[in-house]
């Protein structure tokens, strides 16, 4: 079976062709085209809403033929349609949903509406191995950072989130506040390696028995610590900062795994990209025997592929009467 997979919820117009077979229930990525607009919004500092629906308006008909040209297929070898319907940017989903429909009605194909933030996890199902459930889903990007669990591939049970600031918010405000380029993420990252964690900051919520998060407190903390320390570098800051993140996101992690006896951590977003972050997981998955699943980078950060794989785990378990989605329409929260 092959799927189209769309994603347009923030600043990547997203499009992939996956096949999968049903009977090995493996998938294969025949194509994964993302048209950033990184350019267009880094003058702003941020992602300006407008500007990124015109954007995908723009492109979303190119980057559609680029990926079946990838893959080397025609619009009627596809069997499914999957988009991103939430959450997102109201305008920017719009433009994903709408193309999508359009193009299913005009087939005959079946439709199915995805979950942006479950369908970040579903980017692990492509491990080339049985996952062992349960499993602890922590999906950490732009706009989320959340807490859930997993006893089958399609469904999430949700457990705990950030009550403020996503950690890749705080990465974004951080670097925004120190005039570096936007993403602040991918740049604090790579000066994080050239640091050491000589500054002691917070670690919000860290002691209390939920598996909440808080990312506001250790923002302040590291814009008052600039304030004050206007000479310190930004690699220690970066991988102090990191630092705090990576005990808070181990910690309460670890305390789903063991409250759930769950047998693999997926990580996913955005975020996941981080290599401090990603480096300390894979320790604490040696030190514990706990299998650890993280996508490589360019399928943590917004992809068609993972749209696509959640589509089609729906699909196949629902069949075309179960998906029922012809009333779904965009939303910014699922
Ligand atoms: O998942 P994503 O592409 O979009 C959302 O769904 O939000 O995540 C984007 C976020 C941005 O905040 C960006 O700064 C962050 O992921 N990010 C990183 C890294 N690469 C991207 N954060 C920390 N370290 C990175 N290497
Ligand atoms: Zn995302």
């Amino acid at each position: 079976m092959h799927i189209l997979g769309i994603d347009t919820s923030c600043d990547d117009t997203s499009i992939a062709v996956l096949k999968y077979c049903t009977e090995s229930r493996k998938f294969h990525i025949k194509s994964n085209i993302i048209s950033s607009q990184i350019k267009v919004h880094s003058e702003y500092g941020g992602v300006v809403p407008e500007i990124a629906s015109r954007e995908h308006l723009k492109n979303i008909r190119r980057v559609m033929d680029m990926a079946l040209k990838t893959a080397e297929i025609v619009e009627d070898d596809l069997d499914l349609v999957a988009v991103t319907a939430g959450p997102g940017l109201l305008g920017s989903l719009i433009v994903g949903y709408s193309f999508a429909k359009g193009f299913a009605v005009a087939k005959g194909l079946p439709l199915v509406t995805v979950d942006h933030i479950k369908a970040h996890t579903a980017a692990n199902m492509l491990a080339p191995y049985e996952i062992n459930y349960p499993a602890v889903a922590l999906t950490i990007s732009g706009g989320h950072s959340s807490l859930s669990i997993i006893n089958e591939p399609t469904k999430a049970e949700f457990i705990g989130g950030t009550i403020d600031d996503a950690v890749g918010e705080l990465f974004d405000k951080i670097s925004r506040h120190l005039k570096l380029p936007y993403p602040g993420g991918p740049v604090l990252d790579k000066l994080s390696r050239e640091g050491a964690p000589k500054i002691k900051f917070p670690r919000p919520l860290i002691n209390e028995n939920n598996y909440n998060f808080s990312f506001s407190g250790l923002k302040t903390a590291v814009i008052n610590f600039m304030k004050k320390n206007p000479d310190c570098g930004i690699p220690d800051l970066a991988n102090s900062m990191t630092e705090a993140i990576c005990d808070v996101l181990l910690k309460k992690t670890g305390a789903a795994v063991n409250a759930n006896k769950a047998k693999t951590i997926m990580i996913s977003g955005g975020v996941a990209c981080n290599s401090m972050i990603r480096e300390a997981f894979k320790k604490y998955g040696e030190k514990n025997r706990i299998n650890i699943l993280i996508p490589p980078p360019v399928l943590c950060t917004d992809n068609g592929v993972m749209i696509g794989i959640l589509g089609a785990l729906n699909y196949v378990e629902k069949g075309a009467a179960g998906i029922n989605n012809s009333d779904v329409y965009p939303t910014t929260r699922w």
